[in-house]
């Protein structure tokens, strides 16, 4: 089975981003062929600066051949680096409907947001058929947010199917469930927009003031509480173990245990956990030429993919 994800540059991954997505592509890789690739061009939709986007992008890189990324296996590109997929995005525009476009809900949430919208975001599912449809990709792993997308590029490759000839693979979307929705240092969804995120990579000393700072209710220490309705808990539950977690549970049902307490637990769980991989990244950090070269790689094994669709898809159109 063909497996295809793009990562958008935009920020530094959270730990929202690794127990609900990151996790899962990984795990992915075992028994696929995986392919998964930094969408820079997507990212340029929102009008980052220059140097803030190429950092990005080697932050991402970094982030996941850190945490487990096999470069040996999966195929890991760049994907300004396969040109083929901006030409076939072209040739996709010309069988695609405005009106596919004008009902994508990400586009009208973005407007909707106030974001004055630039041709780009408005085309942003088309380049995203073309990264799906220049593989014949079967599975796409995504969050819930993005399954209009991937029905899009489904309509797509029918159009261009029905128009000219059978040649794009139409993918599924796997919807990634994360264990649930992992809250934010205030309680709402950990999100970068809502600056309430704690980094996978974040420094200790950060990450301990982020964690301390968690809001929790203001139950009485001494008073029996609710674990199913405290944050430090929804997170404690990401890394610690089933005996542990009881253990935590019944504490709290008994009262007398403060939030204090659990959240040092915690934090020293989240250092625990994300050890191995910030030493594999500080590694990285100082190696940045491999970096560089197995996303080189990634794209030379990634591009004659590409070509191949492209050249038929060209035949098929009359070019
Ligand atoms: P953000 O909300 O920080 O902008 P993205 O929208 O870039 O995050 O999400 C990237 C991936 O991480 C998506 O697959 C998304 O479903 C997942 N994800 C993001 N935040 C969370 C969260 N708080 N809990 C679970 N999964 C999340
Ligand atoms: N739009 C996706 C997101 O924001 C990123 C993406 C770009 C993507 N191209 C893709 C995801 C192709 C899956 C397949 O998360």
């Amino acid at each position: 089975m063909r497996v295809l994800s793009g990562i958008q540059p935009s920020g530094k991954l959270h730990i929202g981003n690794y127990f609900g997505a990151i996790r899962q592509h990984l795990k992915l890789q075992a028994e696929n062929e995986a392919f998964y690739f930094i969408a820079d061009y997507h990212a340029l939709t929102s009008g980052p600066k220059p140097e803030q986007l190429s950092q990005r992008i080697i932050d991402v890189a970094l982030d996941y051949l850190a945490l487990g990324l096999e470069p040996e296996k999966t195929v890991f590109w760049r994907q300004s680096d396969v040109p083929e997929i901006t030409e076939l995005t072209w040739i996709l525009s010309c069988v695609t409907p405005m009106g596919l476009l004008q009902r994508c809900t990400s586009y009208k949430d973005k407007v909707a947001q106030g974001i004055s919208p630039n041709h780009g975001l408005f085309a942003y599912p088309v380049l995203q058929a073309a990264d799906i449809l220049a593989f014949h990709s079967n599975l796409v792993p995504v969050g819930a947010d993005q399954k209009q997308h991937i029905e899009v590029t489904r309509d797509i490759a029918g159009y261009f199917n029905n128009t000219y000839a059978e040649l794009l693979t139409l993918p599924e979307e796997y919807i990634i469930e994360s264990v649930a929705i992992v809250p934010g240092v205030d309680g709402r969804k950990m999100s970068k927009s809502y600056d309430n995120t704690i980094g996978i990579f974040e420094p200790e000393k950060s990450m301990k003031k982020k964690v301390m700072g968690i809001v929790t209710d203001s139950t009485p220490v001494e008073d029996p509480k609710d674990p199913d309705k405290c944050n430090v808990f929804a997170l404690l539950k990401l890394v610690a173990d089933e005996d542990e977690l009881n253990e935590w549970r019944g504490r709290y049902e008994s009262g007398g245990t403060g939030d204090g307490e659990v959240k040092k637990r915690l934090l020293q769980l989240l250092l625990e956990y994300f050890e191995p991989y910030r030493a594999k990244r500080n590694e990285l950090e100082n190696n940045l030429d491999y970096v560089q070269e197995v996303l080189k790689k990634g794209a030379d094994r990634a591009r004659p993919v590409a070509h191949k669709t492209f050249e038929d898809v060209r035949k098929a159109v009359g070019l």
